[in-house]
């Protein structure tokens, strides 16, 4: 079966960029990316290509070339449904808030409501992969709902059939055009050859056969969860050994290049840091957690779930660390926080490392002066919902436990004490720390989580210092 129409329900930063990637790659297939978000679909659609509510690099070259062509986004979403040889069910499956498995399992009420519609909606015989991340054996609800309306022939026209794919994404925010574009690998799996081969002769139009993988469902659905477990536990153990570096003199950086030269380790995801955020990281591993106490591996569920747990202490202890150096209080102190995002690259706060660190600074009565490129301001109030944002920074005689949205670095750093660096955008690498030291109150401190700035510098125009894995470094001779 050769695909023509597709329909992809959750215009996220997964499903808008990799429908994006699709219809760009395979002109022949009329892509429809659909939401119940009416401001979302609107975002995509925005004439300004600088609009769009993703921030990607490179996507809005992708979307300015295919969108209107064969690539349209819709609050429609019968009606593509019933058009598409193919569904993709890309919606949120976020870690469920009460109700049993609370704090671990994911929320899946959006699949199955995005299930149920394309039971009820569609027409003749369809393809449902499955490309949220979701639990080991979701195929079985999907299945079960599409079954169950399986041989109800609408008004005339052919009976319903289905087949059910799981085809995780893999792509990291901030790259996903080339992740999409040049993928490690394409997973799928399924137990219908005639379904895999199709969705397979999607990604064949640019991906080559080697790297298209076929698995059972189970296994592919598994697969997903474990590379994000496995990717995060190597931040957790990285993150783990910057504080042992910290206390012994020894250094992070030149410990990971050490151990990643080994290729059986390998240089990759290496990176010390405020611990990891975006949307899956958690999530996915919270669900590995819970599947494994669900089937009575508790030892299992105990090792994964210190991955988590090192991720929360590591933000603590950062901003316990700040708090220790500013002489043990930052009530009423002007810090500002250079970065929001989880991520460089992204407008994406999910689970940032900022919310905590911030949320820790401000209980103990900081006013934070954020700026980041790319993260609005209602983004920030939703995320520190129970903090007030100070409008105008020069009038705010009572900004403790208030937090500033600076226009730029330089609106940030005025008078403050210090200089918390959270995202590794890369334009703090080239800070001019002489220039922002005049803006400061001194003493001054930097304090780089990301070891991303040129820190030498602000050691030699008198900063106090302290990097990741490093620790203090202004009274240490620089290398
Ligand atoms: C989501 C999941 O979080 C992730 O696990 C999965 O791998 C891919 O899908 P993401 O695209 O980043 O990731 O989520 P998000 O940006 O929240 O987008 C989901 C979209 O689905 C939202 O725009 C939401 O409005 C939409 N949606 C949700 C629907 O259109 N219908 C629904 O019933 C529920
Ligand atoms: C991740 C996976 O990489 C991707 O394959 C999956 O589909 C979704 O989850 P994403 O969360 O978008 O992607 O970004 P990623 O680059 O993996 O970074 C996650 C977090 O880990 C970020 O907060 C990042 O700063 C942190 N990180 C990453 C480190 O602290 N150190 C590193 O060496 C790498």
């Amino acid at each position: 079966m050769s695909i023509r129409t597709i329909c992809c329900i959750g215009a996220g930063y997964v499903g808008g960029p990799t429908m994006a990637v699709i219809a760009d790659r395979c002109p022949g297939i009329q892509v429809t990316v659909v939401d119940l978000n009416q401001a979302r679909i609107d975002a995509w659609n925005d004439p300004d290509l600088s609009k769009l509510p993703v921030y990607e690099p490179g996507l809005d070259a992708v979307v300015g070339r295919c969108r209107g062509r064969n690539l349209h986004f819709s609050t429609a979403v019968e009606p593509a449904i019933a058009a598409a040889d193919m569904v993709f069910l890309s919606v949120n499956t976020p870690t469920k808030t009460k109700g049993v498995g609370a704090g671990q399992a994911s929320d899946l009420r959006w699949i199955e409501a995005s299930a149920r519609q394309v039971a009820a909606c569609a027409q003749g015989h369809t393809i449902v992969v499955e490309k949220s991340t979701l639990p080991v054996r979701t195929a079985e609800t999907v299945q079960a709902i599409l079954s169950a309306a399986q041989g109800d022939g609408a008004s005339g026209g052919s009976p319903k059939t289905f087949a059910v794919l799981s085809n995780p994404e893999f792509l990291a925010e901030g790259t996903a055009i080339p992740d999409l574009e040049q993928p490690d690998r394409v997973l799928i799996g399924g137990d219908d050859p005639a379904a895999i081969e199709a969705l397979a002769g999607v990604y064949g139009q640019w991906v080559p056969n080697d790297r298209i993988l076929r698995t059972n469902l189970w296994s592919s659905e598994l697969s997903k969860l474990t590379a994000n477990a496995f990717l995060a536990q190597r931040i957790s153990s990285i993150n783990a050994i910057a504080a042992l570096c910290e206390a012994t003199g020894a250094d992070v950086q030149e410990v990971a290049h050490a151990i990643g030269a080994d290729s059986r380790i390998g240089r990759k995801f290496l990176k010390a840091g405020p611990g990891f955020g975006g949307s899956c990281f958690q999530k996915d591993i919270l669900n590995l957690v819970y599947l494994c106490g669900h089937y009575g591996l508790h030892e299992v569920a105990a090792y994964w779930q210190s991955v988590v747990d090192l991720n929360s202490w590591q933000q603590h202890r950062i901003a316990r660390l700040v708090v220790q150096r500013l002489f043990g209080t930052v009530t009423g102190k002007r810090i500002a926080v250079l970065g929001f995002a989880f991520k460089a690259n992204t407008n994406d706060t999910r689970e940032s490392p900022a919310i905590r660190i911030c949320r820790d600074l401000l209980e103990e009565g900081a006013s934070l002066f954020i700026y980041d490129p790319k993260v609005k301001s209602e983004q920030i109030s939703s995320d520190l919902p129970e903090t007030s944002q100070i409008v105008d920074s020069l009038n705010c005689p009572e900004a403790v436990g208030k937090w500033y949205l600076a226009k730029s670095v330089n609106d940030a750093v005025y008078q403050a004490d210090a200089v918390i660096i959270l995202t590794e955008w890369p334009e703090f690498a080239d800070l001019d720390w002489s220039t922002i030291y005049t803006y400061m109150r001194h003493p001054s401190w930097l304090f780089d989580t990301r070891c991303a700035t040129n820190w030498p510098q602000a050691v030699e125009v008198g900063f106090s210092v302290w990097v990741i894995g490093k620790g203090i470094v202004s009274n240490l001779r620089m290398r």
